[in-house]
């Protein structure tokens, strides 16, 4: 069994409890903080183990082999010190840090303390998105010249979630940073970003957008465009698109179900899944799996400490491209 110790028992801290609990096999939920009065409580009254007042207490108790941090992103960096000061393996949720200094620190301490760390890149592990991804590395597309990735929420968060996020560039569209360079394996070299509030003035108010598109050239010259929006009124879309000299592959959304209905005016079928938890719960089940098989020594992370880093990098880099309604290099960045 691998034991774990969870920092953070919020909206995702209580979810991956869940799923350390009762759908991994060879994980068990060992330890809890919150910082708020009652949550850690609660999350080891509903999946097991001890809570405890304070982080330092879960990182340094025997029964926990491995931290997870779910806390809020700006002490993620501080935790991860943490835990590679008691030399634990370590899952962090991404983003990293919304501070490519604090985020440096962190992986310095990492890396000095030959911790493995996992980062919270869920969508790697959707069967679909890691399918394109193989068909590209097995040159079934040929050369890459084009990838397409559609990620759009049903709804915007409270405001006062967006205050502390980041951004729609570094809270959602990091994720499609990342699935840029997963799927085409080459790092992005320029960004340019566009920005719009469609959705709700309040949004603008706090000086964030709920509407972009994204472009990027990436080393091995392909282009990527993403678009977001933050309300798609049909579900959670997500879907990813690699173009290349020797056709194209595709992920497309699941639907809640295959029921179809015709009739004289057309045919319905069901709408896609609602939001992050319907259609990518299995994506994080398998990543509590690949990361018991990486903290008992049998794999190296899927989802490493750069991979964390890179998207950091593309996430200032557009809201540096929106701000100054130009392109931006990354090394600009860091
Ligand atoms: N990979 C994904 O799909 C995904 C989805 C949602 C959130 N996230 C990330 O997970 C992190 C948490 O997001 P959330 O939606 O669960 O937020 P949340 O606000 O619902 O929960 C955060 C919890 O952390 C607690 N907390 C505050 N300070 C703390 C501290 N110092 N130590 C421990 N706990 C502390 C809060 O009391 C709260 O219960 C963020 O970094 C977010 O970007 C990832």
């Amino acid at each position: 069994m691998v034991r774990i110790g969870l920092l953070g028992c919020g909206r995702i801290g209580r979810m991956h409890a869940e799923l350390i609990a009762g759908r991994v096999p060879g994980v068990e939920l060992t330890a809890a903080y919150d910082f708020m009065a009652g949550a850690a409580e609660s999350v080891v009254a509903d999946f097991g183990g001890r809570a405890y007042d304070d982080p330092a207490g879960v990182v340094a108790a025997d029964d926990v082999d491995a931290i997870a941090i779910c806390s809020p992103t700006d002490v993620h960096i501080e935790q991860l010190e943490m835990a590679a000061a008691a030399g634990k393996p370590t899952f962090v949720e991404k983003p990293l840090s919304l501070d490519l200094g604090l985020t440096d620190r962190g992986i310095a301490a990492a890396r000095a303390a030959q911790i493995p760390v996992q980062v919270g890149f869920n969508r790697r592990f959707d069967t679909s998105h890691r399918s394109v991804r193989d068909q590209v590395m097995a040159g079934d597309v040929g050369e890459v010249h084009l990838v397409r990735i559609t990620s759009r929420d049903p709804a915007p968060p409270p405001i006062s979630y967006l205050e502390g996020s980041g951004g729609l560039f570094l809270d959602m569209t990091i994720h499609d940073f990342d699935m840029a360079r997963f799927v085409t394996g080459s790092e992005v070299e320029e960004v340019f970003a566009r920005g719009a509030v469609r959705i709700d003035p309040a949004v603008g108010e706090v000086g964030d957008i709920d509407t972009a598109v994204v472009v990027m050239r990436h080393a091995n010259g392909a282009i990527t465009t993403i678009d977001n929006s933050r309300q798609a009124v049909y579900g959670y879309d997500q879907r990813v698109e690699v173009f290349g000299s020797a056709g194209m592959v595709a992920s497309d959304n699941p639907t809640t179900t295959t029921t179809i209905r015709r009739g004289v005016a057309g045919s319905y079928g069901s709408t896609v899944p609602y939001f992050f938890i319907e259609r990518y719960l299995q994506t994080y089940i398998n990543e509590w799996s690949e990361f018991a098989r990486v903290v008992r020594g049998e794999i190296d992370s899927p989802v490493t400490l750069d991979d964390g880093r890179a998207p950091l990098l593309l996430g200032l880099a557009a809201w540096k491209s929106l701000r100054e309604n130009r392109p931006v290099l990354v090394e600009e960045i860091g």
